[in-house]
C-alpha cells in the first residue's frame, strides 16, 4: 500500500501534464507490486512517456480469484476498447503469450472503459482471475496495454520471484 501511495505520488509528480521533460534512454524507477507469503512483483513502466501506480492486494503464490488491484494512469489514448498483452518468460525463453480484453465495445467489464485522452484513472477492485499457482522461479513479465488503433496505453516489464 505504501508502495503503491509512493508510485502513485511520483506518477503525480512527473506526468507529462506537471510538465517536467526527460529524456526517452531514461529508465523509470522500479516499483513493488506485491511483496508477500514468497511472491514478489517488481515492475518499471516501459513507455518512455509516463510511469503509472500498480499494485495487488493478496499477493501469494497460490493466486486466489478474483484478486482486488489498483492502479493510477494518465490516458494517452482515448479506451473505447482496451487489451492486454502479457508475455511470460523464464531465463530467457518463453513460456506463455496472452492476450486479455478488458474494454471491448459491446462488453465494457470496467467502469473506466470508454474514458478519453488526458483523463486520469484511478481503478482499485477485482480483475476477475482465475486462481493459478505459481511455480518456484524468476519469471520475466512483458505487459502491454493499447487500445483499438494499437496505440499503447501503458507499458510495463516486470520480474516475478517466487521464492
Ligand atoms: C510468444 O511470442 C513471441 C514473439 O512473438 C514468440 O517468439 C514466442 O515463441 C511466443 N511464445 C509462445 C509460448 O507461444
Ligand atoms: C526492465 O527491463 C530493463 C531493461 O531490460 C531491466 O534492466 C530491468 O531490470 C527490468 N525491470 C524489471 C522490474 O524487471
Amino acid at each position: 500500500m505504501t508502495n503503491f501511495a509512493a508510485a502513485l505520488l511520483l506518477w503525480t509528480l512527473i506526468s507529462p501534464s506537471s510538465g517536467g521533460g526527460h529524456g526517452t534512454e531514461e529508465h523509470w524507477p522500479t516499483h513493488r507490486a506485491c511483496s508477500n507469503e514468497g511472491l514478489e512483483l517488481l515492475y518499471q513502466s516501459c513507455d518512455p512517456l509516463q510511469d503509472f501506480g500498480f499494485s495487488v492486494d493478496q499477493c501469494s503464490r497460490h493466486l486466489k480469484p478474483n484478486l482486488n488491484i489498483r492502479f493510477g494512469i494518465i490516458l494517452r489514448e482515448d479506451i473505447r476498447e482496451l487489451f492486454l498483452d502479457i508475455s511470460l518468460m523464464n531465463k530467457g525463453s518463453s513460456i506463455l503469450n496472452y492476450t486479455y480484453p478488458i474494454c471491448e465495445e459491446d462488453l465494457p467489464k470496467f467502469s473506466f472503459c470508454g474514458r478519453k485522452k488526458g483523463e486520469k484513472i484511478y481503478y482499485s477492485g477485482p480483475i476477475n482471475n482465475p486462481a493459478f499457482e505459481v511455480y518456484k522461479g524468476v519469471y520475466q513479465v512483458l505487459a502491454e496495454v493499447y487500445n483499438e488503433k494499437r496505440s499503447i496505453v501503458a507499458c510495463a516489464n516486470a520480474t516475478l520471484i517466487c521464492s
